[in-house]
């Protein structure tokens, strides 16, 4: 029995929905992206004999397409916004001590994957910068103390869920 997190059974179920058709593929990526939240990498070869293309052209539309990821994403987005207002306010400290406390630069993931970190540009917040988002949660004047402080709650809350 397939539980519905199993990949190869949510890709099955996909191709048996799309059909062989080749301008099926693009949508069944995008299905599978939207199921597993990323297209893995060990399905690109299963894909390619449905569709009867090649791996490498399976892969190709992968890459080409900047909406697609190949990793599962992060549990967490906190996103620090790099505009104006925000840097004059102390935003690169702000950006390297999240920097150095996720273990990451901007576009990566910590190394559990629990945190990515992302820049963004303008929340609307300048009056009250630095800014930063952690999913959809919005945080204004952040000072370090208070990104390890947003930090700790949000990975007590990811313990709590996980136990
Ligand atoms: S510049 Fe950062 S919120 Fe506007």
């Amino acid at each position: 029995m397939h539980t519905p997190s199993d990949p190869d059974a949510i890709l099955d179920d996909l191709c048996a929905r799309h059909g062989t058709r080749q301008d099926q593929l693009l949508p069944l990526l995008h299905a599978l992206q939207d199921r597993l939240g990323y297209v893995p990498p060990s399905l690109v070869q299963p894909i390619a004999q449905h569709f009867n293309l090649s791996r490498a052209e399976v892969h190709g539309v992968i890459t080409f397409y900047h909406d697609f990821r190949s990793a599962a994403p992060a549990r967490c987005v906190v996103k620090l916004c790099r505009a104006e207002a925000c840097q004059s306010m102390s935003g690169d400290r702000l950006l390297a001590h999240a920097q150095q406390a996720l273990g990451c630069g901007l576009h990566g993931h910590s190394a559990d994957d629990s945190f990515a970190l992302e820049p963004v540009y303008c929340l609307g917040l300048c009056a009250s910068a630095p800014a930063m988002t952690v999913d959809d949660r919005v945080f204004a004047r952040v000072t370090p103390a208070r990104f390890d402080a947003v930090l700790a709650d949000v990975t007590h809350a990811q313990t709590a869920e996980a136990v």
